[in-house]
């Protein structure tokens, strides 16, 4: 068992050498526009001009924007493009830096000392060492970006920031500045080369400005029409062009009404595949109520677009889309 997982781990660190790419490779803004295509993630030029300048100037870089419009998922496309490992934190209410950095492994500690204690083997000050030693750390995220990673420095995503409290981020601050974090028993350990940073943050609360300046920022956005026909023709291939472009219609039109969660694009994605297995071939009222559970999340948005509300809007959306 432990074997198969040496073997895993050997198998995806020759992977990530064999792919790794260098930031030479990262010349221009279309670049980066290029190698987030080729992993399906279509790109605007703003938000690719900053993901170029994070990666040339080796800063982190800060994204905040409505929920489900690729903030994450550019953080995997980054890491899969230039075939480097992606290490996600991902935050929580109560997150502290033990368990975004190191833990002891309590357990293995004590059977080592009660191992020593039965042996009488070690030396008082030498277990201690052995005991505090990486043997029995167990890295966490922050830590395991601050190591040497197969294939180049790693791209850590430290996901939906703003759900963490304001200690933390005091915390995550010091370990951005200097790439750096420290454990009281090992000491500090300073990253040879700092990781990739994409912090994201669906702004549930403000961030603090020091972390902000610390980082480039962007906003995203929802795309526009254009954008979201190309995203639906590389996340769901195989719906028809003219019902793509209802779709999309559609769901623009939709994100312009009153509504308490408007749809992001993985709520797009979802939708066109939901028509895909229904067969659909174009949007009717019927359909449209049939799968509205997969655009809309809340019980009154979706009371809201009873049938008459679900025609006018596609009746708006069908005109968006008609040959002038
Ligand atoms: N520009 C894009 N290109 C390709 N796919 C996209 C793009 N934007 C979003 N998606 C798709 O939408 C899904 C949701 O994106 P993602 O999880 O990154 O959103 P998010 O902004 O992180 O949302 P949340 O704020 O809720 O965490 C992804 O799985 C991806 O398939
Ligand atoms: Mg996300």
């Amino acid at each position: 068992m432990a074997r198969g997982r040496v073997k895993r781990a050997a198998r995806a660190a020759a992977g990530y050498a064999r792919r790794g790419r260098a930031m030479e490779h990262v010349k221009t803004i279309e670049d980066v526009q290029r190698l987030l295509a080729e992993e399906g993630y279509v790109c605007g030029r703003a938000l690719a001009t900053a993901l170029f300048l994070a990666l040339r100037l080796g800063r982190p870089l800060f994204l905040e924007g409505e929920p489900g419009t690729g903030k994450t998922e550019i953080a995997k496309a980054i890491a899969a493009a230039l075939g480097r490992r992606l290490i996600r934190l991902q935050c929580y209410e109560g997150l502290d830096s033990a368990s975004a950095v190191a833990e002891w492994n309590f357990a293995a500690q004590m059977i080592a000392l009660r191992a020593a204690e039965v042996g009488k083997t070690a030396e008082g000050g030498a277990l201690k060492d052995q005991l505090f030693s990486d043997e029995f750390l167990i890295e966490r995220p922050l830590l395991q970006a601050m190591r040497p990673q197969p294939g180049g420095a790693p791209v850590l995503l430290i996901d939906e920031m703003d759900r963490t409290d304001a200690p933390f981020e005091a915390f995550l601050l010091e370990a951005l500045s200097d790439y750096q974090v420290t454990i009281p028993e090992l000491g500090t350990i300073k990253a040879e080369t700092p990781p990739i940073v994409i912090l994201t943050s669906n702004r549930t609360r403000e961030v603090h400005d020091a972390l902000k300046r610390r980082c480039l920022y962007a906003w995203v956005d929802y795309p526009d029409f254009e954008r979201e026909a190309q995203i639906l023709a590389a996340r769901a291939r195989e719906l028809p062009a003219q019902l793509s472009r209802e779709v999309v219609a559609f769901v623009q039109a939709l994100r312009t009404e009153d509504l308490f969660k408007k749809p992001g694009v993985a709520e797009t994605i979802d939708w066109a595949k939901c028509l895909l297995a229904l067969d659909a071939v174009a949007l009717s009222p019927q359909v449209i109520a049939d799968t509205l559970g997969a655009l809309l999340k809340y019980q009154d948005d979706i009371a809201r677009l009873n049938n008459s509300e679900a025609t006018r809007i596609l009746d708006q959306a069908r005109a968006a889309i008609a040959p002038a």
